[in-house]
């Protein structure tokens, strides 16, 4: 049996709701998923919550709930988000759940015995915003810390921490030796940059039970919880173990923001060293929204509600805009002018509308009945699913909707050159109309299969309407020919209805 393709996505605060930021990274280990699915891979996706820390703990209290309550409430939330995104996750996990605990305590039983950890005092700045020490680094030149970090407060503590000096060489040759690793190249340089140019300080991995409490205890002192990455991260693997059956480890691919790469690429990697399990393949890094060109803030009000944006506009136009506008990588803005405006012209005016003339054409002029096979458009189409099957594995998926829509206005284009309307008139071109239907149809049923894993729900609908049984959901459907003489097709409607704005 070969290895499952296992695929997993940052885990998210409980301490809010879900924002635009998320939903993106969501679709994007969605479409990955889906693709290789359809591309013939097992997979399994993982998404879930991250639910201990002073953040949580502190919310909760404002609540007047105890910690577990709070998560449990927001939990529930959280999944109706996943289901609404319609998100083919095989599993949920949630921190506070007893196997993920279990399994972090082994972990840390284990890095103990191996002697990974010590004990020491630190005197220091801490920030309780953001959960973190400061150092002399993080001052400002006037020597103040940034207001990001909230209030900064001197404080000495006992801790446990975790021997990185060890570490830091054999990271830097295997980041080197394997350029697949961390994705994009120039989050790959950021992070080979780090390693090569700081002293890799030992990482704490404890907090007081005086100050955090809403955390997984150490198993061998029962004074101290473990710090929120060393619980959060090690999710990817309780979960594997979890489905020891399946064999999922070593991850295919960690889909995870910007921000938090050098816990994905530099910590999480010397942790499973110590642990003794292999690297993960990939860590995908992707940029951050922002809208109108500032970011994304609760307090001033620039949001995006990805639930408001459903419901206005359907999921398939949420997923198809925050792919197709931005590659994974960079940063990037939303505008709602540049949401509609995506939406008339490529959703509704080129899919759509390809879809909607070439299915209303075949029912007015040939009742439904598809004609026989005709190859005209066969090596365009043959083109984008080459192309498009390519870029997936890969993970390119903006150019693999690039690609796509290749198909889509060529198809389009080809409505305008053949004008079917003026061939129905003359009784003389009934054959020539026949091969252009058959074109048209067969072109629409290949960018079903192709669209499956961006645009599950508008691919289902175009099968359905091409009086299709089943879902588009193999890429092996692809190949010309598909659409056999005599089937009869169903209901032509709209995929994406015009809004007047
Ligand atoms: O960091 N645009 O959780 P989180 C795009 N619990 N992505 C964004 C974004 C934006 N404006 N804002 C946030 C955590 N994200 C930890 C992860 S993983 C073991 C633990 C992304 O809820 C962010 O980069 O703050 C991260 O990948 C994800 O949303 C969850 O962020
Ligand atoms: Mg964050």
């Amino acid at each position: 049996m070969s290895k499952r393709f296992y695929i997993t996505t940052a885990i998210d605060y409980v301490n809010g709701q879900p924002h635009i930021g998320h939903a993106y990274e969501k679709i994007i280990a969605d479409v990955i998923a889906r693709s290789r699915r359809s591309l013939g891979q097992e997979v399994f996706f993982l998404t879930g919550l991250d639910e201990h820390g002073q953040k949580v703990q502190q919310a909760a209290l404002a609540d007047k709930k105890n910690p577990q309550e709070y998560c449990d409430a927001i939990a529930a939330d959280w999944l109706a988000f996943a289901q609404r995104l319609e998100l083919t996750n095989n599993d949920f996990v949630r921190t506070t759940q007893p196997r993920h605990k279990e399994y972090v305590q082994a972990t840390l039983a284990k890095l103990q015995a191996t002697g990974h950890f010590y004990k020491a005092s630190y005197i220091g700045f801490y920030s309780t915003k953001e959960e973190t020490f400061l150092t002399e680094k993080d001052r400002r030149p006037d020597g103040t810390f940034d207001p990001s970090y909230g209030d900064v407060v001197e404080l000495k503590e006992e801790n446990y921490y975790f021997k990185l000096g060890e570490h830091q060489q054999w990271l830097i040759d295997y980041i080197e030796a394997n350029p697949s690793f961390v994705q994009p190249d120039y989050r790959r340089n950021e992070v080979l940059g780090f390693l090569k140019n700081n002293k890799l300080e030992d990482l704490c991995i404890s907090r007081p039970v005086a100050r955090l409490n809403w955390g997984i205890p150490l198993p061998f002192d029962p004074e101290f919880v473990t710090y929120v990455w060393f619980d959060a991260l090690v999710n990817y693997a309780s979960v594997a173990q979890a489905h020891s059956e399946l064999a999922l480890w070593p991850a295919d691919v960690h889909v995870i923001g910007k921000d938090i790469l050098k816990f994905h690429a530099v910590y999480w990697p010397i942790m499973l060293k110590a642990m003794g399990l292999p690297l993960p393949k990939q860590v995908l890094v992707h940029g951050w929204w922002q809208k109108d060109g500032a970011r994304i803030s609760k307090s001033t009000g620039n949001v995006i509600d990805p639930i408001a944006v459903i419901n206005e506009w359907g999921l398939d136009a949420l997923r198809f805009y925050v792919l197709r506008e931005l590659d994974i990588g960079p940063d990037g803005n939303w505008t709602d002018a540049g949401f509609r405006s995506r939406y008339q012209a490529e959703l509704a005016n080129g899919l759509g509308n390809l879809v909607n003339r070439s299915l209303s054409m075949l029912k007015r002029y040939r009742n439904g009945v598809v004609p026989a096979r005709s190859n005209e458009l066969a090596a365009d189409a043959a083109k984008a699913s080459d192309e498009t099957r390519a870029l997936l594995k890969q993970n390119q998926l903006q150019s693999a909707l690039q690609s796509i829509w290749g198909l889509v206005n060529r198809a389009n284009q080809y409505v305008d050159q053949t004008a079917p309307f003026k061939l129905a008139k003359d009784p003389a071109q009934a054959q020539r109309l026949d091969e252009v239907l058959y074109n048209l149809a067969e072109a629409c049923r290949i960018l079903a299969v192709l669209l499956w894993p961006f645009l599950p729900g508008t691919s289902a609908k175009i099968y359905a309407q091409l009086g299709l049984p089943g879902a588009p959901e193999k890429f092996d459907a692809s190949s010309w020919g598909g659409l056999t003489a005599g089937h009869t097709i169903g209901e032509p409607a709209p995929l994406f209805p015009r809004k007047d704005v």
